[in-house]
């Protein structure tokens, strides 16, 4: 057992969350192996997020990599991303020799590992400095000690460092333009910096943003600005000793200093250098230090996240790593940016930096309505404006900027999930379903993406006019497949708020579209003693021969994105019934899902496959949703850097295998939760308000994790699903009793599935071509 560290006497913890989660938090976790997390310096919902940026000659998505060159450390990052890097920029890189070409590109070695943990990060670069980093909402602490042989250290500040990208795919972050001012007192001693960086594309093909920076140094300094375009030969030529330079050629300027120990503090906004100053000395004040900073990076995470789920089993500090670690890594983005939006003015909140509702849709935002649910409802709020005020919401935004959409219109499904769970607030539900209208009936203008020039993915459905006229989607649009069982959802969604809103018209026709992803279903398509798969559709309307288990190219232009058809052809959740029919029944669908698991089918490291191993729940066997969703928990997540099966995507792995430890998981835009196996004898949610969820289960073991019984508020249960009502809303009990062997418990009803049989009230629109 752990010893328990307690919290400063500052906070405002509560005895329950005395304990210190933090400590359980390692921020190194998923930034190696394709994981991509960010384990820089934090806040949850941070702007800042400031850590190092690494050199290896391929891309840095969250700036670090394991191995390479440092080539400064920035203030601005994503987390778990893939796709091509954003961000990376307002860097400081220090030096020790005399630099003699600011406009070379200075790196430098690793001399040891990386230390990282809440609020604070620390590198040992080649040349024997230290770089220790603490971060605020807004702002930033570089604390440097240079080797004390150092006779005159030097930091260099490139407002033209950005994260490229070797992809070659025309997807590489570009510096447009910059402008730095060294602010110098009478006698000629700098006292500040400020200025901006403009900077463009990335992932989404952003156009030219802007972020200003204000920085402080602790340490008088002399300088020399400089402007140039490309390295030269020569030395010293680019210098100028102007204070002010401002080109669309790199700027920047390097401070030498006689001290071997320099601390700065930088600010960062969106909308001037003077809101960044103001920024840097609300947050950070002159006398703060780093370790003040990581005390207060503790409280933050503790009250904000960490602390919302609890437990009193310390039995098994891996599993507590596992829990408070991927709680963590789910919370680093979207980023609130309320108050630094340089677009529009509005009283609504503004977020940022949304990593894909493609990812995320699935179980991670319902996770945070449950974490979060005051910063929650601030971003559906945010969502609904940047609709108000750009036309569409995004499926995937950063750099205030709509992009890339990969599948359907995926912001309908979150706000359908808000809406079936009650947040209501000061969320203007009109308005949001005016905006579900809009992804359900305006096809987005072209933004000719090189990827896939059929049509916009920007926003909105790109593939709609397909989708209108015949209830499915041909081969002349991109991700035809795919995007069909996605728009399917995304008009459940729609179904479900038009219900809520009592538009009893949109709710029938909704969930009528919502039925054609059986248009697309080829019930010739045939896998080993299965027939009948989600299939591409050729122009005239014929179905093409499609192997079940291969995607081609499964990228943007092809017919299925990143998963198998056979990946696909499971997710249709608001109908279930009919899917389960389509696959040939229950006998057959049972064995399709073990399918998935012999033959290395399901991806543990996608998305598309996230809900697979729970649909034993529709078919009687929660014993194999069991199996599956606690051995790939087990065998594919460990609380280390290596230790994500695929990309974070912005937290959204992290989010499943946290649903895997509670038992539970989301059918995102219903209130259904399908039931798995907790992993703790006993654990709280803290729902807010004084409401809790609390689980428990007993005779658990890792040998014994079947479930045998199930009390929910006390009451024996049948079910293998419980809704939000039951549990949720007001807080609620769920008492399991685990054993090593399956037995069949949940004899009850299956989980509804609202689109299928008696529970639909339309049948699908006639299709030109000719139907089973
Ligand atoms: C790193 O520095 C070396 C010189 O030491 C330079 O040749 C190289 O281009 C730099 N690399 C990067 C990625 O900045
Ligand atoms: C890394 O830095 C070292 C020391 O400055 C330099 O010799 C080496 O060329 C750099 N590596 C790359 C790939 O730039
Ligand atoms: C650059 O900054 C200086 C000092 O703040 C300002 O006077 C100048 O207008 C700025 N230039 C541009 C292009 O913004
Ligand atoms: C550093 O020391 C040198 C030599 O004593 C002096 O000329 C210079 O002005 C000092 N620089 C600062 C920033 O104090
Ligand atoms: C920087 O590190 C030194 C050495 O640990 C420490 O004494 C100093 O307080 C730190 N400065 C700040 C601003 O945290
Ligand atoms: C602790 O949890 C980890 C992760 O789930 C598991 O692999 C390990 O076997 C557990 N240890 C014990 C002693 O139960
Ligand atoms: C988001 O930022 C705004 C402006 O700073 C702040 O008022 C609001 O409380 C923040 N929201 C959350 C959930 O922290
Ligand atoms: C399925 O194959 C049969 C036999 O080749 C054919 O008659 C039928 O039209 C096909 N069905 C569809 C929907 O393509
Ligand atoms: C196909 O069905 C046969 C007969 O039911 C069975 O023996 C065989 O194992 C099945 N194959 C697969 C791959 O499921």
């Amino acid at each position: 057992m752990r010893t328990l560290k307690i919290l400063c006497a500052c906070t405002t913890l509560s005895a329950a969350f005395a304990q210190d989660l933090t400590s359980y938090v390692l921020p190194d976790t998923g930034d190696t192996n394709g994981g991509n997390t960010f384990p820089g310096v934090t806040l949850p919902l941070g702007i800042t997020k400031l850590g190092p940026d690494l050199y290896t000659g391929s891309d840095s998505y969250s700036g670090y990599q394991a191995t390479g060159n440092f080539t400064g450390f920035s203030m601005l990052h994503e987390s778990g991303t893939g796709g091509a890097p954003k961000y990376g920029v307002v860097s400081q890189m220090p030096w020790t020799k005399a630099v003699e070409n600011p406009l070379l590109d200075h790196n430098e070695t690793r001399a040891a590992t990386d230390v990282t943990r809440i609020g604070y990060y620390k590198a040992a670069l080649g040349s024997g400095t230290v770089v220790e980093l603490g971060a605020t909402k807004r702002a930033g602490l570089y604390n440097y000690t240079f080797p004390s042989t150092t006779t005159s250290p030097n930091i260099i500040v490139d407002v033209s460092h950005v994260l490229p990208s070797y992809r070659g795919q025309g997807l590489g972050q570009s510096y447009r333009r910059g402008n730095m001012t060294v602010v110098v007192s009478a006698d000629g001693i700098p006292t500040r910096y400020e200025g901006f960086g403009s900077y463009d594309n990335g992932w989404n093909r952003a156009p030219e943003w802007t972020v200003y920076f204000c920085g402080y140094f602790d340490q008088p300094s002399n300088f020399k600005t400089f402007q140039g375009t490309a390295p030269l030969a020569t030395t010293l030529a680019e210098y100028s000793t102007s204070t002010t330079v401002t080109s669309d050629s790199r700027v920047g300027a390097v401070f030498t200093f006689n001290s071997t120990r320099v601390a700065s503090r930088v600010g960062v906004s969106f909308t001037s250098s003077a809101q960044a100053c103001n920024n840097v000395e609300a947050e950070i004040k002159v006398e703060s230090t780093l370790a003040n900073l990581e005390e207060d990076a503790k409280v933050a995470w503790t009250n904000d996240v960490l602390s919302k789920v609890t437990t009193e089993d310390t039995s098994n500090v891996t599993q507590l790593q596992l829990l408070y670690t991927s709680l963590y890594h789910m919370s680093i983005i979207p980023t609130n940016k309320t108050g630094e939006n340089p677009l529009w003015t509005s009283s609504e909140p503004y977020y940022d930096d949304i990593f894909t509702f493609w990812d995320l849709f699935r179980c991670t935002t319902s996770l945070f309505h449950i974490i979060q649910p005051a910063a929650y409802e601030e971003f559906i709020r945010s969502l609904v404006d940047i609709w108000r005020n750009e036309g569409f919401m995004p499926d995937a935004r950063s750099s205030f900027w709509n992009g890339a959409t990969q599948g359907g219109s995926n912001a309908d499904n979150v706000l359908a999930d808000a809406y079936v769970k009650g947040v209501r607030g000061a969320v203007n539900w009109e308005d949001a379903y005016s905006a579900m209208v809009t992804d359900a009936e305006v096809v987005p203008a072209n933004n000719n993406d090189p990827r896939d020039k059929s049509s916009s993915t920007k926003e909105g459905r790109g593939a709609l006019p397909d989708w209108l006229e015949h209830g499915y989607i041909t081969t002349t649009y991109g991700r035809s497949v795919s995007r069909a069982i996605e728009y399917a959802g995304n008009d459940f969604a729609l179904h479900q708020v038009a219900s809520g809103l009592e538009k009893t018209e949109d709710a029938a026709k909704y969930l009528s579209r919502s039925q054609n992803w059986r248009n697309q279903w080829n019930p010739n398509m045939t896998h080993g003693n299965f027939t009948g798969f989600l299939g591409p559709i050729n122009p005239s309307g014929a179905f093409i021969n499609q192997d079940p288990v291969s995607c081609g190219g499964c990228y943007w232009g092809d017919y299925y994105y990143e998963a198998l058809p056979i990946e696909y052809s499971f997710n249709a959740h608001h109908d279930m019934e009919h899917l389960i029919e389509l696959s040939g029944g229950t006998d057959a669908f049972i064995q399709r899902l073990e399918l998935m698991f012999t033959d290395n089918l399901f991806n543990p490291g996608n998305e598309p496959s996230f809900t697979t191993p729970y649909l034993f729940n529709f078919v009687g066997r929660q014993d194999r949703t069991v199996y599956h969703t606690r051995s790939v928990a087990k065998t594919r997540y460990a609380p280390t850097p290596g230790g994500l099966p695929g990309n974070s995507d912005a937290g959204a792995m992290e989010s499943w295998v946290l649903w895997v430890m509670l038992g539970l998981y989301p059918l995102t835009g219903q209130t259904t939760f399908l039931i798995g196996s907790p992993w703790f004898s006993d654990l709280t949610i803290h729902l807010g308000g004084g409401r809790d969820l609390r689980i428990t289960t007993t005779g658990g073991g890792e040998d014994a994790y079947y479930v045998q019984s199930l009390r929910v508020n006390g009451q024996a249960w049948d079910k293998a699903w419980v809704s939000w009502d039951d549990v949720f809303a007001d807080g609620g009990t769920l008492d399991f009793v685990l054993g090593a062997e399956p037995v069949r418990w949940d004899t009850g009803p299956p989980p509804p599935s609202p689109a299928s049989g008696s529970g639909s009230t339309a049948s699908p629109r006639k299709v030109k071509r000719s139907r089973p």
